[in-house]
């Protein structure tokens, strides 16, 4: 069996155990029905799954196949049944299958406003400040926490796991994205899953299955590139997150792939996914992603999302395929077996309704933490952290007084708290703050300071009063959304133009972004210090007051490469039609008209990858950070047996603050040609001054080798590699060299 079906099933054993165990004690009437129709209580999800489907009828099967919006839509109310939210599928009651509620959920449940007015949910901080951490085991809380507010609520399906790699620094979903690395999108994609479906009674997707890396034209776009080097990088990711997170089920994406639309395209829904991964859960379509019924059935789709969006209803003739053989029987067998399969493994059988009420304690801690381990120190000339004794701070735009942006689209959360403020980007486009404002919270921080605030609409007078300050916290937003890419890496608004005067009437200057993304800073020589916050959640302010005051020692590495101009990228500009992406949806029997062909010619070398092949130096590299303490890192060991390689290294806190070190691991080779820089892995040691840890790590084999499409496996070239340690992917301070021999890795 191959490892992610042994994964797989390993983890349905343990999320069925409690269903097999427990099942007398569980709301008896259902669970006796769901075992009429299921087969009895001591089988696997699997077999569970087999038994109910040969009881179902035809019209039950396409129920389950069958999925549309779970709001009202149009003149139409809400579909009967449905809580109100992204996606609804009606159950199958007769054998105890449930509806599936459907709520996107990346950063927060993203549907309360439309479940009951007034309803709000913790705003989690952006992926991208998740992925700064690099700890998977705060995705994985974030996912619990998430998960057991969706359930609360009745949710079953958590339209989560963002697991597109970051290609381009302009992307308009890259604060849902986690980052430029497979591996490092992979794992902490892969824990926030499993932390969500821990939650009983629910299913988490990964989204969006593939190469969905822009958002100019995703519609009409087809993402031509090698396969082997998606293989390597955008797919490695998924693969990744899939074998760690066992999702119910996978996403496909807008955008075509090689000529194909990924929900119609076989090689990725049923040659590497179902076959080459052994994936046993469903593909669901992205919302208006599905343009045929028989080209998607064949392919692999398992189950159409909100049909209204949909140019061809997947369901409009699939009866009819089935009856004249266009589709298998087996095929819609297929599908629905998937369905089902998913949703036993995952209990949503036998945890109907809601869950119990969340600890929203837990949540707020979960959302600080994140920020506080996620919030980046780009640059400090010794002006952080803020003395204690400091009197007179000046704190200057970015609604600091109301609260910390969020990006926006689908996965837009509305927060506790109500929403801060809105400030309009375009028509209908309206950047949302969550309440957790930066000033009260630097009030908190420093009690005996004075702080004041300027919302920074004029420069001259934000200027003037910044050179009478001890020091000045400039925030600087740039909001990024869903449909929409970035034109350009610049602050908008004039920004620049502020932090510049600012920065020069006072060089105690601090600049806090909150982005979605890297930015290019023409002000950088002049700030004193520069702190990446991200889209800060529900306790954004705090977390980065805490940073300025040195209540917290930042650990926070960049998960992106920051680019010193847009020249340096692959594609100086994003090609395509801004306008290709409706926000409004095309809809049944629409038609887009062209497509549009984007050449992915970078390939594998996405980020930090492309910049070490370019010898393009960047103005902060992959995997940077800055701490309050310095870190030493030496003894670099490398052991080999066959192809596992494990490498370690001893990291001290040379410092006088306790810190979290974030040592990591890369490899390149043989010689230098095939792989010209991968991040092997790393650890996360606390540490406090002066103590030393050991950074240790087993290199996931597959990083070692080149896809080779044709014979469809990994193959690792024999050859010397070189492993190097560092604290980034530029300053890799120690390397060793290891020979491995030839070999060949399942696909
Ligand atoms: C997005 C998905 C989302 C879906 C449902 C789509 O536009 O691409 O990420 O889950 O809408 O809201």
């Amino acid at each position: 069996m191959r490892t992610s079906e042994r994964r797989f099933d390993a983890r349905w054993i343990r999320e069925v155990r409690p269903w097999a165990l427990g099942f007398v004690a569980i709301v008896a009437a259902a669970a006796a029905t769901a075992r009429a129709g299921g087969g009895g209580g001591e089988l696997g999800p699997s077999e569970r799954a087999q038994a109910t489907l040969e009881r179902m009828t035809a019209t039950e099967k396409l129920t389950l196949v069958h999925g549309v919006l779970g709001a009202p839509w149009g003149k139409k109310p809400k579909p009967s049944g449905a809580i109100g939210s992204a996606g609804f599928v009606a159950g199958v009651p007769r054998f105890g299958v449930p509806a599936l509620q459907e709520t996107d959920a990346e950063l927060g449940v993203a549907n309360p406003g439309n479940i009951r007015r007034g309803d709000t949910a913790t705003a989690m901080p952006a992926n991208l400040a998740l992925a700064s951490t690099w700890d998977p085991a705060l995705a994985r809380r974030q996912g619990e926490a998430v998960g057991s507010e969706a359930r609360a609520r009745g949710f079953n399906v958590l339209l989560g796991g963002a697991a597109n790699l970051i290609r381009d620094p302009r992307g308009g979903r890259n604060f849902e994205y986690f980052s430029e690395d497979p591996l490092l999108s992979g794992i902490m994609v892969g824990a926030a899953i499993d932390g969500a479906q821990s939650r009983p009674g629910l299913i988490s997707t990964i989204k969006h299955f593939a190469l969905n890396d822009q958002e100019t034209d995703r519609v009409v776009l087809d993402v031509r590139i090698d396969r082997a080097a998606a293989r390597e990088s955008d797919l490695l990711a998924f693969e990744i997150g899939v074998e760690r997170g066992q999702p119910g089920s996978v996403m496909c994406a807008y955008n075509q792939v090689n000529g194909a639309y990924a929900c119609e395209n076989s090689w990725l829904l049923t040659e590497v996914l179902k076959k080459d991964w052994g994936y046993k859960g469903f593909v669901m379509s992205d919302w208006g992603a599905v343009h045929s019924t028989v080209r998607s059935a064949l392919a692999g789709l398992d189950q159409e999302s909100g049909e209204q969006l949909d140019t061809r209803n997947f369901m409009d003739d699939l009866a009819s395929a089935v009856a004249e053989g266009a589709v298998p029987q087996a095929r819609l067998d297929d599908m629905v077996r998937r369905i089902l399969t998913s949703v036993y493994a995952h209990g949503l059988a036998d945890s109907a309704g809601e869950g119990d009420p969340p600890n929203l304690a837990e949540s707020d801690a979960t959302a600080l933490a994140i920020e506080r381990s996620g919030a980046v120190l780009l640059q400090n000339n010794g002006l952080l952290p803020l003395p204690a004794d400091i009197g007179r701070i000046f704190v200057v735009g970015g609604h600091a007084d109301l609260g910390v942006p969020s990006g926006g689209g689908s996965s837009q959360v509305i927060p506790r708290g109500g929403i801060a403020a809105k400030q309009y980007e375009g028509r209908n486009r309206a950047m949302i703050f969550t309440p957790s404002a930066p000033l009260e919270a630097i009030r908190r921080q420093f009690p005996h300071a004075q702080v004041e605030y300027d919302d920074g609409r004029s420069p001259e007078r934000a200027a003037d009063a910044a050179a009478k300050a001890d020091a000045v916290i400039v925030f600087a937003v740039k909001w990024m959304s869903e449909t929409r890419d970035a034109e350009n890496l610049a602050l908008p608004h004039g920004q620049d133009q502020l932090i510049e005067r600012i920065a020069h009437a006072n060089p105690r200057t601090v600049v806090v972004l909150e982005t979605g993304g890297a930015v290019l800073m023409p002000w950088r020589e002049r700030a004193g210090a520069i702190l990446e916050a991200w889209y800060g959640g529900q306790k954004g302010g705090e977390a980065i007051a805490e940073i300025l005051s040195g209540a917290v020692n930042p650990p926070g590495r960049l998960p992106v490469t920051f680019p010193a101009s847009e020249a340096q990228l692959p594609h100086p500009k994003i090609e395509g039609d801004p306008r290709g992406a409706p926000e409004g949806p095309v809809g049944r029997g629409g038609r887009y008209g062209r497509i549009f062909t984007a050449d992915t010619s970078e390939g594998a070398a996405v980020g930090y990858k492309w910049f070490v092949e370019r010898s393009e130096k960047p103005v902060f590299p992959f995997g940077y950070g800055l701490s309050y303490t310095t870190f030493r890192l030496q003894g670099l060991k490398v052991t080999a047996e066959g192809n596992a390689v494990k490498v370690s290294a001893s990291v001290a806190n040379a410092g006088s603050r306790a810190g979290i070190a974030t040592p990591q691991f890369y490899v390149s080779g043989p010689d230098g040609a095939r792989i010209p820089l991968r991040l092997a892995g790393w650890s996360r040691l606390a540490l406090a001054p002066g103590e030393e840890g050991q950074a240790s790590v087993t290199v996931d084999p597959r990083l070692f080798a080149t896809f080779d499409e044709a014979a469809r496996c990994w193959r690792i070239a024999a050859g010397t590699y070189r492993i190097t340690a560092g604290f980034d992917a530029e300053s890799r301070t120690e390397s060793a060299d290891v020979s491995l021999p030839a070999s060949d890795l399942p696909p």
